[in-house]
Formats: structure tokens, C-alpha cells, sequence
């Protein structure tokens, strides 16, 4: 009891703290999102996100030679599609935007982790995440669409696939087709709990894929559960995920907690562009000190329990962390 215990006792130098500190922060532990488009000398900055861009592959090339030069070791591609249709058929066309940046991407630096988004709803004209019919997004014909993506990106050399749309089995068909076209190594970073989240906004203005009509309710999770969250993981565990991931991050980091405490597994949460803009935009007003709440924020994903962290702060805190 006080005045024997006194925990200021090892708050009281710089490196006393860094010696007692609980969590570190590396950038090693991030993903850097990034948005591929079709076209030359591309570059077009995302109005509600501040930083980030559509990129033709030959501008992609140099802000991933930036990013690896800060020390940044893995990035997440999301294609925008020159053509959009009612199957999202540009999604496994090896010729389209995420298909020609990681072929650019593994040739010019081979040891950067190439981790490809696999879902329908940046290619459907109607941009619902699989095949829609009467008003409803069909689970097992999505499969198939979705199991073909993800094998285009393997031929063009993914590191890791990493599906989000949100189907129920679609872990288990990707992984079937994967062995069955030769890339039984390749492994899968599964969104297993993704929540039917309002901080996609930005997203969605990004990369063209807000849907019509409705909303993603009917396959993406309820924010009021937590205990779907971990029969989810569960699920994509048993179908083959080598690595789960729990998005949005922020409003979650007790879902974090809970996967990280139930399952042996890498897991990997979402900082996602809600949370990214939200703080821009408060740091914009001044109302807030930016470099300290990105790694306070980032420092908190990891305390909760992710190892990963998908995150547009990616290269921005791997220069602060320098
Ligand atoms: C595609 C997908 C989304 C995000 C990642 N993959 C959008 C959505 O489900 O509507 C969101 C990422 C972010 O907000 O940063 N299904």
C-alpha cells in the first residue's frame, strides 16, 4: 500500500519507461493500403482521405519505393476496374489493374509481402460483393467468382490473398482452387470478422464500390456481436486461414482481444479509412496532435492483441518510429 508502492517510481525517465513498456510498434507489424487503377501517370487524391491516391501501376511503383524506403514491408492492393459489370468479371482478368501492379510490383521489389484484396464489389456494376439476384446477394454461386479472383492474383504472384467479402465458405473454396492450380503454399489472411461498418465511407468513395441499392447487412457482421465474431474465425480457421483478421479495428479492440485469447493464430485487425479520417481531419483543425494519436492508436490495435495491422498510417508512422 502507499507509500511503500508508488508506481511513478518507473515513469520517471525516457528509458525506465522504454525498458517496462508492454507493447512495442514496428514497422514490420504494418500493411499499407494502396488503391491500383487502370491508365499512365495516375495519381488522384481520395477527397475523404487525405494522402492516399487511385494509382495507375507506373505511379504505385514509386510510392512503394517510397514506403519500402521508410521501412515499410508489406502493402494490401485494391483494383479500381476500367469496366464494371453485373458478375464483376474484371476481378479475375489477368490483365487488369492489381494483376499488371503485382507482377510490376514483385519485379522491382521482390522482397516487399504482395497481399491482394479478393472480393466482388469493386468489379459489379452494382457494387454488392458477390453475384445479385431479385434484390440478393447469392451466397454459393459468389464462390466460384470469388475462387477465380484469387487464382488470377496467384498467377500473377501474390504473396497472400486476402478475401472480404463475406460469404460463408468462401476460405475453404478459395483454398481448394489455390491447391488445384498449384499454390497450395499460398497462404490466406482471411477477414473472418468484418463488421457491416459506417467507417467504410472513405472507402467506398476510394475505390467506386458503394452499393446501389440496400446496404451489406445480410453478409457482413451485426456491430452489436461478439461472440459471431469468434464461431467466424473459427469457421475460416477449419477452412484453411492462416492469418484472421478482426475490421474495423477501433471500435472493436475488445473482439481483438477476444480472437487473440481464443485462437493460436496470427491475427491482423483493420485500421480502416473512417478511422483514418476521422483523425486527419481532427488533426487537420488542430484539435488534435497527429503523430501522437497515430501511434497511440496503432500502440492500441497491437495492445489489444493484433499482430498485424492494416493501416493508411503505414508509412507515415514507420518514418515517425525511425
Ligand atoms: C471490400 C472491402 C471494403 C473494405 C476493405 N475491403 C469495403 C466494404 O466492405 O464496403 C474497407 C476498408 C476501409 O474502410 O478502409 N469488401
Amino acid at each position: 500500500m502507499f507509500p511503500v508502492t508508488r508506481p511513478r517510481r518507473l515513469r520517471r525517465t525516457p528509458v525506465l519507461r522504454e525498458m517496462v513498456r508492454e507493447t512495442t510498434l514496428a514497422p514490420s507489424d504494418f500493411i499499407y493500403p494502396l488503391f491500383v487503377t487502370f491508365g499512365d501517370g495516375v495519381k488522384r487524391e481520395i477527397p475523404s482521405m487525405p494522402g492516399n491516391f487511385q494509382m495507375s501501376v507506373d505511379r504505385l511503383l514509386e510510392e512503394v519505393g517510397g514506403a519500402w524506403g521508410d521501412g515499410v514491408r508489406s502493402v494490401i492492393l485494391f483494383g479500381i476496374p476500367e469496366r464494371k459489370d453485373e458478375t464483376g468479371s474484371e476481378g479475375w482478368n489477368d490483365e487488369a489493374p492489381v494483376q499488371r501492379a503485382v507482377r510490376a510490383l514483385k519485379r522491382a521489389y521482390p522482397d516487399l509481402v504482395v497481399i491482394t484484396d479478393v472480393c466482388m464489389c469493386e468489379y459489379t456494376s452494382h457494387g454488392h460483393c458477390g453475384i445479385v439476384r431479385d434484390g440478393e446477394v447469392l451466397n454459393d454461386p459468389t464462390l466460384e467468382l470469388l475462387a477465380r479472383c484469387a487464382v488470377s492474383h496467384a498467377r500473377a504472384g501474390a504473396d497472400i490473398v486476402a478475401p472480404s467479402d463475406m460469404m460463408d465458405g468462401r476460405v475453404g473454396a478459395i483454398r481448394s482452387a489455390l491447391d488445384g492450380a498449384g499454390f497450395a503454399d499460398l497462404p490466406i489472411m482471411a477477414y473472418a470478422a468484418k463488421y457491416a461498418s459506417a467507417f467504410y465511407g472513405p472507402f467506398r468513395e476510394a475505390a467506386g464500390s458503394t452499393p446501389q441499392f440496400g446496404d451489406r447487412r445480410a453478409y457482413q457482421m451485426d456491430p452489436a456481436n461478439a461472440e459471431e465474431a469468434l464461431r467466424e474465425v473459427a469457421l475460416d480457421v477449419e477452412e484453411g486461414a492462416d492469418i484472421v483478421m478482426v475490421k474495423p479495428a477501433l471500435a472493436y479492440l475488445d473482439v481483438i482481444r477476444r480472437v487473440k485469447d481464443a485462437f493460436q493464430m496470427p491475427v491482423a485487425a483493420y485500421n480502416v479509412s473512417g478511422e483514418f479520417s476521422m483523425l486527419a481531419a481532427a488533426a487537420e483543425r488542430g484539435w488534435i496532435d497527429r503523430e501522437r494519436a497515430v501511434l497511440e492508436v496503432l500502440t492500441a490495435i497491437r495492445r489489444a492483441g493484433a499482430d498485424l495491422v492494416l493501416t493508411y498510417h503505414a508509412r507515415e508512422a514507420a518514418r515517425l518510429l525511425r
